[in-house]
């Protein structure tokens, strides 16, 4: 068997499915305040096609762990139904999800029972109008409730994702830190990128990895964690007391624009309509949908996605043409498309 690797030495072992492109939510850094043109139910990937593809890339293609993606995964009606039928066939293979937190509360017995072992959630302040400014929605309790069942339903660790927008939140990061070391939640700040539908970002107005550290540190004292990073997007520090030295836990920085990690990506990535992404900010797809739906072998599905991932860009950091350099293009999908 071999796996996924591309022409520069990296193998990807990590598998990211994007199971809807809807949202419930409409994320400024991500989302119109319309929504977008939503796909359509048959152009999506059913069930038992997400069932396939997952076993394909464990049994053929060396992936040991997935996550699902949205827009919002929780949206998805059979989400229950496609983890089970994951996890039956692969009890060893780390399920994990990046939601938004709505419907969590509902749903999250059945999800831990069907085999989801990690999730994610979006949260990138704690003040209720600050999220509605954000998020174009009044529904802070509900991810904050969604949070607590999930913590209360035993899944460990809970990471909090957070991207901090100019003059909406950024003066919000020490107060979100205290708050998710309170509830023993690991916060991680994602540096934005240029994935938004409005097409607003600009390289000037990001709030950087150095700047957050700088904020951060004029409260806590940060120190590099000491595990070894690997492929992980987030480069990890303790956070202490300054006054008593006591480590009160840990605060991840994902700096995807100004300290690019591509050289130890991990990670492949597959559409709602079943488009293999070799990079967050591929021009190129490879459809996997036609093969699925004409018979295919699993074996032909496999050479496609290896092909599709040999050709994995080398970067798209420190080039000319990388984030918000002048040749930079940024990718016709949204972040909600792509799942993040
Ligand atoms: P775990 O560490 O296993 O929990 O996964 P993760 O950190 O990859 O999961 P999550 O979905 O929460 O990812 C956090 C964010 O990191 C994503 O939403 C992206 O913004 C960013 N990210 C993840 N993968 C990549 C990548 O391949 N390239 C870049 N530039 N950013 C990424
Ligand atoms: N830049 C950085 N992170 C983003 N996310 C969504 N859009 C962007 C963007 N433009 C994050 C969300 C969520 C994850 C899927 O991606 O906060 O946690
Ligand atoms: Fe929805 Fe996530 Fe996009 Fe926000 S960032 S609109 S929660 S898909």
């Amino acid at each position: 068997m071999s796996g996924l690797i591309d022409q520069f030495g990296r193998t990807a072992t990590d598998l990211r499915m994007s199971l809807i492109d809807k949202c419930n939510l409409r994320c400024r850094y991500c989302m119109p305040a319309e929504g977008l043109d939503w796909l359509k139910k048959d152009d999506m990937l059913a069930g038992h096609e997400i069932v396939r593809l997952a076993d394909i890339a464990i049994s053929h293609l060396g992936i040991e762990e997935i996550r699902f993606t949205g827009g919002e995964p929780l949206v998805r009606a059979d989400l229950v139904d496609i983890l089970d039928g994951i996890h039956t066939r692969h009890p060893q293979v780390d399920l994990s999800m990046t939601t938004n937190g709505i419907n969590l509360e509902r749903k999250i017995d059945d999800l831990v029972s069907a085999g989801l072992s990690r999730i994610n959630v979006s949260l990138d302040t704690v003040c209720p109008e600050t999220f509605a400014k954000i998020t174009r929605r009044d529904r802070l309790t509900k991810v904050l409730s969604g949070l607590h069942s999930a913590k209360a339903a035993g899944l460990s660790p809970i990471k909090i994702n957070a991207v901090l927008l100019r003059g909406i939140n950024d003066h919000e990061a020490t107060e979100l830190l205290t708050w998710t070391l309170e509830h023993g939640y690991k916060l991680r700040f994602i540096e934005q990128m240029p994935l938004d539908a409005d097409h607003n970002w600009t390289r000037a107005n990001m709030v950087t990895a150095q700047e957050i550290r700088d904020q951060i540190s004029q409260r806590y004292t940060l120190t590099p964690h000491e595990e070894p990073r690997g492929s992980a997007p987030a480069e990890l520090f303790n956070v202490t007391e300054p006054s008593s030295g006591r480590l009160l836990g840990t605060v991840g920085i994902i700096a995807s624009v100004t300290e690019p990690f591509c050289s130890e990506c991990s990670r492949t990535r597959i559409t709602a309509d079943a488009k293999i992404r070799s990079c967050l900010f591929s021009h190129t797809e490879t459809d996997l949908m036609d093969l699925l739906r004409d018979g295919s072998s699993d074996e032909a599905i496999a050479d496609a996605w290896r092909q599709a991932m040999w050709h994995k860009p080398k970067a798209h950091g420190q080039t000319k043409t990388g984030l918000g350099m002048p040749g930079f293009v940024q990718p016709e999908r949204t972040m909600s498309a792509i799942g993040g």
